[in-house]
């Protein structure tokens, strides 16, 4: 059997990681296809290192676009790759525009398409990841979904054959890679200390293409900082090119609000078992925030990570600033009681049930 896998962004590096490695310890064929759709050094190869990923067999370049073009380009360059391979599957992983673009050059080919991280949902076809993942969802033959809830989700869509609920491919990562963590090295490198300081990211297209929604951000992150609370905020490309075309001073934040590069995914780790309280509107972290018990809130209207929103774990809070500075004071106060962790998320061996369902096929 030959697999090509297909990755491009920074969150698929990171899913991508144990299932490449198993298909490999297994001596199946795979070949690790990066679209470059994430080209930085800490958007890209820092992941590759510390998760000791395969060099990419085929490194596309395809860099950053408008979602037609980039998904274009890619579909150009994932069907050149296909016609000379010819695997005998596909994986692709979670939903963005190098999700979509493998299942669509894959599918165009009659090649069977493997989707890591069906079925989730936030209802909002705004969303480019919404479109993403449907789509990928109705061509797909192995549906590897993450929960009970993205498996209901795809019932209703009629899809009822090739769903496996294997839990989270995150959750295995992370467990598998916080024993590697020096936390005290971390922590002392960024200077905060443990459950003294909030963690912060943000990169929805949502909240940095739409100028009011990135101004009420900062300046809510500003507010809790002038309070008092340390902000440690590694800032995404996307939003930092952001702030800058709307003219947002960021040189004239408060001092408590720390504004550093993207960091490492064993950071970025430590960090959120040690944060006090997460502020972010990425998909990973708010979960990851959940496997080590730090409760997140989230500036969206809506989250396809529902069940940590149904126990009340994490808060929605949309983009008003009043709105994210009351709930960000009233969660800190509080601390989570102990969590019994991941049990939303499968037992961490999601990457395993994967591998034996294809192998099996
Ligand atoms: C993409 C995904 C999103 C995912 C996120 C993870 C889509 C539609 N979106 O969003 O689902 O949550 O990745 O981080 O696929 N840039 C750089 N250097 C880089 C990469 C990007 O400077 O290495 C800048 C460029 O200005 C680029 C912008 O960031 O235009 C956005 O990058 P892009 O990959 O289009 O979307 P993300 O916002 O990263
Ligand atoms: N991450 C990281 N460094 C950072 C920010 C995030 O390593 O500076 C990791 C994070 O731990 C998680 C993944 O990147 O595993 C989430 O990616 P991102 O937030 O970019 O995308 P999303 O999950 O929203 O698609």
């Amino acid at each position: 059997m030959k697999i090509i896998s297909i990755v491009g962004a920074r969150p698929q590096f990171i899913k991508a990681a144990l299932v490449s490695k198993k298909l490999r310890t297994k001596g199946i064929k795979e070949i690790l296809v990066h679209t470059g759709q994430h080209y930085d050094f800490n958007m890209s190869d820092v992941f590759f290192s510390e998760l000791e990923l395969p060099k990419p067999e085929y490194y596309l370049g395809i860099g950053s676009g408008n979602h037609g073009e980039q998904t274009g380009k890619m579909l150009i360059e994932i069907e050149k790759v296909l016609l000379k391979e010819k695997p005998d599957v596909v994986i692709v992983y979670g939903d963005t525009n190098s999700t979509l673009a493998g299942a669509l050059a894959a599918i165009k080919l009659h090649i069977s398409v493997a989707h890591v991280e069906a079925g989730l949902r936030s209802f909002n076809k705004e969303m480019p990841e919404e479109i993403n993942r449907v789509l990928t969802d109705h061509v797909s033959k192995w549906l590897f979904a993450p929960t009970e809830t993205a498996v209901k989700n795809l019932h209703k869509e009629g899809i009822f054959n090739g769903i496996y609920n294997v839990g989270d491919v995150m959750f295995d990562v992370a467990l598998e890679s916080i024993q590697r963590v020096n936390e005290k090295e971390i922590l002392e490198k960024h200077n905060v200390r443990p459950k003294r300081f909030i963690l912060a990211t943000i990169h929805r297209a949502e909240n940095t293409d739409v100028k009011e929604n990135l101004e009420n951000i900062w300046q809510a992150l500003n507010e809790i900082a002038l309070i008092g609370w340390e902000i440690l905020f590694p800032i995404h490309p996307r939003t930092e090119k952001a702030l800058r075309n709307f003219g947002i001073d960021v040189h004239s934040k408060s001092k408590n609000l720390l504004l550093i590069p993207p960091v490492s995914y064993f950071e970025m780790l430590a960090l959120e078992k040690n944060a006090r309280l997460i502020i972010t509107d990425s998909g990973g972290v708010q979960k990851e925030g959940y496997f080590w018990g730090t409760p997140c809130v989230i500036p969206r209207n809506e989250t396809e990570w529902v069940e940590l929103i149904e126990i009340g774990f994490n808060k929605l809070t949309g983009t008003k600033k009043e709105d994210i500075v009351k709930c960000v004071t009233e969660m800190v106060t509080k601390m989570e009681e102990k969590l019994n962790i991941g049990s939303l998320y499968g037992r961490g061996n999601a990457s395993d049930r994967i591998v034996e369902v294809l192998v099996k096929s």
